[in-house]
């Protein structure tokens, strides 16, 4: 059974509240919802991490090779468009990397514009709201043999 590692970055925890103009009403637990309905379908285990801190995130990618995991799906949100750190831990990680955005960045602020992840991620995913996730999660099982 593939065995894939979700991990949404910060704020992520606030989605249904927060500025639902830009990402909607929807909650992280029905899109978490929405992933374990995915990958039960497709014979795939989920484990779901969100969290606000760069480091944490820095260790989950880091550990996710020796525990097993076979590929990441991921949100960055903020540390997108500053964090060298989870840059580096996406490169280093050997695991095939899926960076997912619910609104499109580039049709939003300029700061936003430029994703540090991309160029190391094995695609990505935005604009399409919680549907990003998904479609996120399919491209990345259809990576994993
Ligand atoms: C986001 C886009 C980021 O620019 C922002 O900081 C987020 C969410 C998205 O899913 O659209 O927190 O990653």
């Amino acid at each position: 059974m593939r065995k894939i590692l979700v991990i949404h970055g910060p704020n992520l925890n606030l989605l249904g509240t927060r500025e639902p103009g830009i990402y909607g009403r929807i909650t992280l637990e029905k899109i978490n919802r929405m992933l374990k309905e995915l990958a039960r379908k497709n014979k795939a285990s989920l484990t779901i991490r969100q969290s606000n801190h760069e480091g944490q995130i820095v260790d989950l990618i880091g550990e996710a090779k020796k525990k097993k995991y076979q590929g990441i799906l991921i949100n960055p949100a903020a540390y997108t468009h500053t964090s060298v750190a989870v840059r580096d831990a996406v490169a280093a990680c050997g695991l095939n990397v899926v960076e997912v955005h619910l609104s499109n960045i580039y049709s939003r602020e300029e700061f936003r514009h430029k994703s540090l992840i991309t160029p190391v991620a094995s695609g990505t995913v935005l604009g399409f709201g919680a549907k990003s996730y998904t479609l996120g999660l399919s491209a990345l099982l259809d990576l994993i043999p």
